[in-house]
């Protein structure tokens, strides 16, 4: 039986390699906005995640350092949040190469992403919110058999008026948002393993 009052270990990383990136602050603002009973760790940057190449997989036993670094951590998590930038009405060409790693089937860790619990969120300085990239990593995810979280979904749109850059704080009603979009996410995750919430 699962202990359901530990907290869930929940991974998050955001789909973009930019410095001051909106979505890696959003990233940052969830660790605190998480709910008691979710711990969120972050996962620096998919920097280090190659080109996806089979040719790769083969010389390296599996994949690059990077790869397997990402891999072991979304096998140890509850659950993962990403936090995805929108290049061109879609989610960008590295957040999909991190999927594609991170769907092939480790020899020790299988399909990491399969029945994994997942919350998708996404910051634009546009008018959108992201509604498009969020639409097709959806997409993406259930292909390789990650469970997305259907509701909550959390739309930036606007960030620069809503992130302070002399801290790189979310504003009050943002970090509320998040907090709500959490507690959305907390709840999922129980309802899949067939728990109450605690
Ligand atoms: C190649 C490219 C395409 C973009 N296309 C879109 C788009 O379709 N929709 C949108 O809202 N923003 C678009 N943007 C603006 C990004 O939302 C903006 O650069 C944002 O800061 C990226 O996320 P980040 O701050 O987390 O790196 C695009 C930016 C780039 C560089």
């Amino acid at each position: 039986m699962p202990d359901n009052s530990a907290p869930l270990r929940v991974l998050a990383f955001a789909g973009s390699l930019r410095r001051n990136s909106y979505n890696r602050h959003l990233i940052d603002a969830a660790t605190g906005s998480a709910p008691a009973g979710l711990s969120l760790t972050v996962h620096d940057s998919i920097a280090d995640i190659p080109l996806f190449n089979e040719d790769l997989e083969a010389d390296a036993a599996g994949g690059p350092d990077g790869v397997m670094r990402l891999r072991a951590a979304v096998a140890a998590a509850d659950g993962v949040l990403i936090a995805t930038p929108e290049y061109n009405q879609s989610l960008p060409g590295v957040l999909k190469n991190t999927l594609d790693w991170l769907s092939r089937n480790d020899a020790a860790l299988g399909e990491v992403l399969s029945g994994k619990p997942v919350a998708i969120m996404g910051a634009t300085p546009g008018r959108w919110g992201t509604r498009l990239a969020q639409s097709q990593l959806r997409h993406a995810l259930a292909a390789v058999g990650a469970l997305v979280m259907t509701s909550p979904q959390l739309y930036i749109a606007e960030a620069a008026s809503a992130l302070d850059t002399a801290t790189n704080d979310f504003d009050d009603a943002t970090r509320k948002r998040l907090h709500r979009f959490l507690e959305g996410f907390q709840s999922w995750i129980h309802q899949l393993r067939g728990e109450r919430r605690p």
